[in-house]
């Protein structure tokens, strides 16, 4: 499945589950990560560093992301990591035990994202890390 911090609809529709209006809200996957959990089946998440489909990469974009950028580097910081890593460490901190399928040509990409698969999270600094992304955390 796509996912990344910027596209994660698999995780924040369970988030804010039935809200009117709310375009977060709508299922697009018919309960595919609850289903994954409960039937013991791994999920593998692709474009972990895209901003949507093939627009390019979030880390770095200030542009677009300021909020998440500035979240990403300062806990990039406090557990030595880089901001790679902690793209990496946002998805592989679900308790879904999802794997994430990197499309680096870069060996040191490679390195990073592998340091950044077992940092642990706090609850807050990943739900910061999902708000800063722009979602909706009710
Ligand atoms: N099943 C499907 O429908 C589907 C769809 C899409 C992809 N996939 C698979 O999933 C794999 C991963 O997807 P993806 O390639 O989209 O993943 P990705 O790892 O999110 O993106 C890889 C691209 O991002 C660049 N990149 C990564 N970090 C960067 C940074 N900090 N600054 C600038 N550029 C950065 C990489 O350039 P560098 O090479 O310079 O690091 C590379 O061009 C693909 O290779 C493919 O095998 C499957």
């Amino acid at each position: 499945m796509q996912l990344s911090i910027t596209h994660a609809p698999l995780i924040a529709q369970g988030v804010a589950a039935n809200m009117a209006g709310l375009d977060q809200s709508i299922s697009r996957d018919v309960g595919l990560l609850d289903y994954s959990r409960l039937s013991d089946m791994m999920l593998q998440a692709w474009s972990p560093f895209q901003k949507g489909f093939f627009d390019g990469v979030f880390l770095g974009d200030r542009e677009n992301f300021a909020e998440l950028n500035d979240a990403i580097d300062e806990l990039a910081e406090t557990y030595g990591v880089t901001p790679t890593g902690i793209a990496v460490a946002w998805i592989t901190r679900h308790p879904a035990n999802i794997q994430v399928v990197l499309g680096t040509t870069k060996p040191n990409r490679v390195t990073d994202a592998a340091a950044g698969s077992s940092v642990p999270l706090t609850r807050h600094e990943w739900y910061r890390l999902f708000t800063a992304a722009g979602h909706v955390l009710p």
